[in-house]
């Protein structure tokens, strides 16, 4: 038989442990750092950026978004190199996110604070965040300097 003081023991025990992985659990769906607020720029006439924004604010981004008629010129302006380009652009503190790119592959480049111009998903892959529908293709996120140099940061099947 239990005694009284042992009982107690276990269900304290027991609490702190649960308080434990909730604190945990918790901790794991916030972001690491805030998130800066991100500033969208779009094609008024393109469903799937407008999709990727709704997106991006379900994930959790504070987002403003802008229709351009001239996204080369955003691209330009912007230094997204030829190679990497998308339908949207996004800025998101010092950085400019190109086409469908996951949220969490953002959180973890504002985590990490990695030395590059952006990300990208260039052109538009079928399976990736705002191109729902249809047969899910495999694609890699980009992290891609002004110069055009590129290196995979993410893949997702
Ligand atoms: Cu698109
Ligand atoms: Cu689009």
């Amino acid at each position: 038989m239990i005694d009284r003081r042992g009982f107690l023991a276990a269900a304290v025990a027991g609490a702190a442990s649960l308080v434990a992985r909730r604190t945990a659990s918790a901790a794991a769906l916030l972001p690491r750092i805030a998130r800066p607020p991100m500033t969208v720029y779009k094609d008024p006439s393109c469903g799937c950026c407008r999709k990727w924004v709704s997106y991006m604010q379900q994930s959790g981004f504070t987002v403003t978004a802008h229709d351009s008629s001239d996204m080369d010129a955003v691209k330009d302006h912007y230094g997204v190199p030829s190679d990497v380009r998308s339908c949207h652009t996004a800025l998101v503190g010092s950085y400019v996110i190109e086409g469908h790119v996951p949220a969490a592959d953002v959180d973890k480049l504002l985590a990490a604070q990695t030395q590059v111009a952006g990300l990208a998903v260039p052109g538009m892959v079928t399976g990736s965040p705002g191109m729902e529908g249809g047969a899910p293709q495999k694609y890699d996120v980009l992290a891609f300097r002004k110069t055009g140099s590129t290196t995979v940061f993410a893949t997702h099947a």
